[in-house]
């Protein structure tokens, strides 16, 4: 513990508040994913991941003046905020004005042990309020959010309805149109289900569908919301922006707090269409049959899982504090629900099947896609392995031809990804191959990956996968250790023929593919076992080792001598305890990059551009086992979300020099922050 006390002490005085670049307000899965990119909630309105608004307005009404907390509308006064926390999987605003002080906590139970909370397809949002002056004031707050959560387009016809079950009201707003499934996209947002605002029954507490700025207008006036429901219907979104609107009055509220909570969620009836099977949401095969259901059962309990929450929040904070002061912690914080609400987790209408689902946002919109998952593994493998499982599941289902008659896969190596979100029906013809990279490789990584998370054992691993598996490790020994002119994942810089990092990673998939077979007490054919794999991997590193050194380095490629990269590779020989690569090459490369590439804002994924990813800078700095470097490049990555003029949900893909984002934004791929937490938990040290 005494390597931290240094470090705290630096971090204590360096660092002022942190202003993330996008707030994540409710997010739990690519179409429901509010943020908010202001530096205040009252600045600018809520959006949806894409950048398109997903307006929420937050009104106070305290001793009859109207002051806004939540979009920059009408009246012109705000409440002044204090504070902005973002945890895990809560955020926390607290605003004052005229002597009232106002929290506001967004809440989405997003805790990947606990598959139907982390399936629910809903959030809360606490309001509390409390004296600060020790008089007592009159406060009221209103709520409202638009359409714009239920179209992809704001002139999209819309019809709404409410509903009263088990002691909570609900409001429901969806399109008239209902294609569910009808479309797919990557910045598509949802236009089939229902965007649902539930509220307990309360005496205190009303709700209405009404024009936003009539309703806006008379809460502003009068701290009231219109009597009846506006009922013309169906109509544009954007046609007098139809919302759901709350008036929550608290009456005279002292200095003891005073607590009100409504649930927002979106019932999107299926979520992924998986070559014409319909995946219904997970928790829509729990028990509930619909939201409504859904909140009710868990609102019963809601106080233990707030509670749940605040404790893992706390727990993880505490850990990534410990393990790279608080830079760590705020990035770590900052990117979890980034990672969490890029991912679906459902259920198969036919067989029940449970798969998890991964977005590639903002870079494509394609489903599964191998090397997304891949940069994302280490946080699926910290917080719970089986997961990590079920996102390459359907992967290998498509591989070994289960899916539909017509994608019979014929391809010597893993797939790529399986189609464009939320529609998974890609042709092998049509896949983008990465062949040793993105798809082989990778998988083998991980496999073995999920094995040593669960205790070595492999009893989730189907038997059947076995031949696959043992092409995929046969074609990585015929196309080792120079894999040609093959693309990789890093494919915004175009071909990179020869590549020395690509290498490194087959090799050690072949290492990993050795790992797994010994777990699982297998081998392929008659006499290739483990040792046969890790024999080539050991062959193919020597060739490497000749080939890609040059001076103090390893290159880029085997056939340029003066370029270099960083080898973000390697961080599976750390977690997986393997000793393919001698420990010089760590060595060499570590010290090359901090004392040749050390950039204001990072180290340059290599030297084509001053470009770098996010996500391979956590990983270099988790395999360096070095906490000043590690510390060197999570304060960079830090500065870099806190000083980007570019207010999108973290991008991965920044400039070195300043903080200029270069491109890709909200994707899940930033799990890789949690390398070093992965590596710390799979080599925990006696204290
Ligand atoms: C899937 O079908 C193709 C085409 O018939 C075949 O080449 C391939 O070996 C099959 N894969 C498996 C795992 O059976
Ligand atoms: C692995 O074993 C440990 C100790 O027996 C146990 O606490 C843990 O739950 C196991 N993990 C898994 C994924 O089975």
């Amino acid at each position: 513990m005494m390597r931290f006390v240094a470090i705290f002490a630096v971090f204590a005085v360096a660092l002022a508040a942190f202003r993330p670049p996008s707030v994540p307000l409710l997010v739990s899965d690519p179409y429901f994913s509010i943020w908010s990119s202001g530096n205040s909630l009252y600045d600018v309105w809520p959006t949806h991941w894409s950048g398109g608004i997903n307006a929420l307005a937050g009104i106070a009404y305290i001793d009859g003046k109207a002051y806004r907390f939540m979009g920059p509308l009408t009246p012109p006064v705000s409440m002044t905020q204090t504070s902005l926390v973002v945890h895990p999987t809560r955020t926390d605003y607290t605003f004052t004005q005229s002597g009232v002080e106002l929290t506001v906590s967004f809440f989405t139970p997003s805790l990947l042990t606990d598959l139907d909370l982390l399936s629910l397809p809903f959030g809360s949002i606490t309001f509390t309020a409390r004296a600060l002056d020790g008089k007592s004031h009159d406060v009221s707050l209103y709520f409202d959010h638009s359409a714009e959560l239920c179209v992809h387009q704001s002139s999209e016809p819309v019809v709404w309805r409410r509903s009263h079950q088990g002691g909570m009201s609900f409001a429901q707003i969806g399109t008239q149109a209902q294609k569910i499934l009808g479309a797919k996209g990557d910045f598509q947002r949802i236009n089939w289900g229902y965007i649902t605002l539930g509220i307990p029954d309360d005496a205190s507490t009303s709700m209405v569908f009404a024009e936003a700025d009539l309703s806006r207008a008379q809460f502003v006036a009068k701290g009231t919301i219109p009597a009846t429901d506006d009922t013309r219907m169906p109509r544009p979104a954007s046609d007098h922006w139809i919302v759901s609107a709350v008036r929550m009055a608290l009456g005279q509220v002292a200095a003891q707090p005073v607590s009100r909570v409504l649930y927002l969620g979106y019932d999107d009836a299926y979520s992924i269409d998986f070559f014409g099977v319909r995946q219904q949401p997970y928790w829509s095969s729990r028990g509930s049959r619909t939201i409504q259901d859904a909140i009710l059962t868990a609102t019963a309990t809601w106080p233990d899982t707030m509670a749940a929450g605040a404790a893992f929040d706390k727990e993880l904070e505490a850990s990534l504090f410990a393990s790279g002061g608080q830079a760590y912690q705020e990035v770590g914080s900052l990117v979890y629900r980034q990672v969490t609400g890029s991912c679906k987790l459902t259920t198969d209408e036919k067989t029940g099947e449970v798969r998890y689902w991964m977005k590639e946002i903002s870079s494509d919109g394609d489903i599964s896609t191998v090397d997304v998952i891949f940069p994302a593994s280490p946080f699926f493998a910290l917080f719970n392995p089986e997961l990590l499982w079920l996102q390459m599941l359907p992967v290998m289902e498509y591989a070994l031809n289960e899916t539909a008659p017509g994608y019979l896969y014929t391809l010597p190596w893993a797939p790529h990804h399986l189609g464009t979100w939320p529609v998974a029906d890609i042709k092998p013809a049509e896949q983008e191959n990465m062949p040793v990279e993105a798809e082989t490789a990778n998988m083998l990584l991980m496999l073995a990956t999920v094995g040593a998370r669960m205790n070595r054992s492999t009893e989730w691993l189907p038997k059947r996968v076995w031949p696959v598996l043992c092409s995929w490790g046969d074609y990585l020994v015929t196309v080792l250790p120079d894999p040609g002119n093959q693309l990789c994942t890093d494919d915004f810089e175009g071909p990179s023929p020869h590549n020395v990092n690509l290498a490194a990673k087959g090799i050690l998939g072949l290492s990993a593919f050795a790992q797994l077979m010994a777990m699982a007490g297998q081998q392929c054919g008659a006499s290739r076992d483990g040792a046969y794999y890790q024999a080539r991997a050991a062959d193919f590193t020597q060739y490497w080792l000749s080939h890609a050194h040059s001076g103090d380095h390893y290159q880029l490629q085997y056939n340029l001598p003066d370029s270099w990269s960083l080898k973000y590779n390697l961080l599976f020989q750390r977690l997986l305890d393997m000793t393919t690569f001698p420990e010089s090459v760590f060595a060499e490369e570590l010290a090359h990059y901090r004392t040749k590439h050390m950039n204001p804002y990072g180290v340059p994924l290599d030297n084509r551009a001053t470009f770098t990813k996010l996500d391979w800078e956590c990983w270099v700095g988790a395999m360096s086992r070095d906490q000043d470097f590690f510390n060197q490049l999570i304060t960079r990555i830090r500065q870099f979300a806190n000083d980007t003029p570019t207010r999108v949900p973290l991008t991965d893909w920044a400039q070195t020099p300043t903080p200029k984002y270069v491109g890709f934004q909200a994707r899940p791929v930033m799990g890789g922050v949690y390398a070093k937490l992965l590596d710390e938990a799979m080599h925990p040290r006696s204290a």
